[in-house]
């Protein structure tokens, strides 16, 4: 094998279209998948390239050093790319410790074991840490988010993730631990868990449930399509200068209700059900504490230097998506049962 990636967080939402991309396209790389399984992981993202001959999954914590020293020791990595985290706002509010001990602590483990693996032998290889545009804070009106704006997180999650990425600067710097960051803005896709904003509306207007926008409705977001994400990961990791970061963005931005209109016209169209059925379901509900105002992401640096630009317009994604939801029904009654109704309630029946 050519080369041997470590990729954590592949049976999550992104991790798994990351996880497919480089099987796909790399079938003389050995890809380590390595995911705890919480309720945010789920093996069936990825039954389509299960059974291949360069793709293993070990289940495993990446908080637990002893666990992730001897996977160092099995495979002997020469790549990670590390996505595993907790990472939903809401439910960092709920219970923040929990994001302290996966973001924070799960990272540090990582970039200590690479560390001691690679000690001496640097040569080659790559610790490429994914972190998100939330660890900027929140924009005003005008301005977007540069590689130069300085860390300002507000949530326990956004918190968590910038002092991840200080932990993987301070190796890089302190260790020479060869690393590579990337700060990437919303997301949106199939395999998208339903408790983030997209994927919970599509689920709700397709049950007739009321669909909760937060506030006004009135924040904004940069939105990127997740398979894009993917090629700019990939781009990064073979092509990214070391030490540096890198902003990913859809140029993209939507008001949230702006953007759950755009959602039930085009829920109303794929379910056959006159124009204006979907929004109905609307509701205002209780503002999301410490809610951020804007992220828009400045992602030239990323087009100038490695000619990566996103290839979706925001519409064809959207229908892309809405297609991926209403055709895979049982991958969304599977998510959707046991804890996330528990979860629910907690989160929305106060609002
Ligand atoms: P996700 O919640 O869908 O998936 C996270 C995965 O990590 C799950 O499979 C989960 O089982 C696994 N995991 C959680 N804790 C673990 C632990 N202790 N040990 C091993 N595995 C563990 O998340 P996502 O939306 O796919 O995000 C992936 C990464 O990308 C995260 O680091 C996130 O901060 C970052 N990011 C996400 C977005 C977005 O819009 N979703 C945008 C920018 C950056
Ligand atoms: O910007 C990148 C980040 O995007 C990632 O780092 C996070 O992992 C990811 O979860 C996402 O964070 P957001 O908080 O922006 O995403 P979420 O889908 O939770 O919310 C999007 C917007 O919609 C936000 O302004 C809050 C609002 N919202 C969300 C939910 C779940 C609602 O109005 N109603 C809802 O029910």
């Amino acid at each position: 094998m050519k080369r041997k990636l470590l990729i954590t967080g592949g049976a999550g939402f992104i991790g798994s279209h990351v996880v497919r991309l480089f099987v796909n396209k790399y079938p003389d790389y050995q890809i380590v998948n390595l995911d705890a399984l919480t309720y945010a992981g789920n093996l069936e993202n990825l039954t389509d390239i299960n059974e291949k001959a360069n793709y293993t999954f070990e289940k495993g914590d990446i908080t637990d050093e002893t666990f992730i020293d001897e996977l160092f020791q099995k495979y002997h990595f020469d790549g990670v790319i590390h996505l595993a985290a907790e990472s939903h706002v809401d439910r960092s509010i709920l219970d923040p410790l929990a994001f302290i001990r996966t973001n924070v602590m799960g990272t540090a483990v990582l970039l200590n074991s690479a560390r001691k693996h690679w000690k001496g032998n640097e040569n080659g290889k790559l610790f490429y840490h994914v972190s998100t545009d939330e660890v900027y804070g929140s924009l005003g009106e005008e301005g977007f988010f540069t590689e130069e704006t300085s860390y300002d997180p507000r949530s326990p999650y956004s918190a968590s993730k910038a002092s991840s990425d200080h932990f993987v600067m301070a190796y890089y710097h302190t260790y020479h631990l060869p690393a590579i960051i990337s700060n990437c803005s919303n997301n949106y896709g199939s395999h998208h868990f339903p408790e983030k904003l997209i994927p919970l509306a599509i689920h709700n207007i397709k049950n007739n449930k009321p669909v909760p926008v937060y506030g006004k409705g009135e924040n904004v977001r940069d939105w990127l399509f997740v398979e894009d994400h993917a090629r700019a990961i990939d781009v990064i990791f073979h092509n990214g200068r070391l030490g540096e970061t890198y902003n990913i963005g859809g140029f993209n931005e939507w008001k949230n209700i702006d953007l759950i209109q755009l959602l039930c016209r085009i829920m109303d169209k794929k379910l056959g059900r006159p124009e204006g059925t979907s929004a109905q379901l609307i509701t205002f509900v209780k503002d999301r504490a410490g809610h951020d105002l804007r992220y828009a992401i400045d992602a030239t640096k990323l087009n100038k230097e490695l000619g990566w630009e996103p290839s979706l317009q925001f519409e064809e994604g959207l229908e892309k998506t809405v297609d991926w939801y209403l055709s895979n029904e049982e991958w969304l009654q599977h998510v959707t049962s046991g804890a996330y109704q528990q979860y629910y309630q907690e989160q929305y029946q106060k609002r």
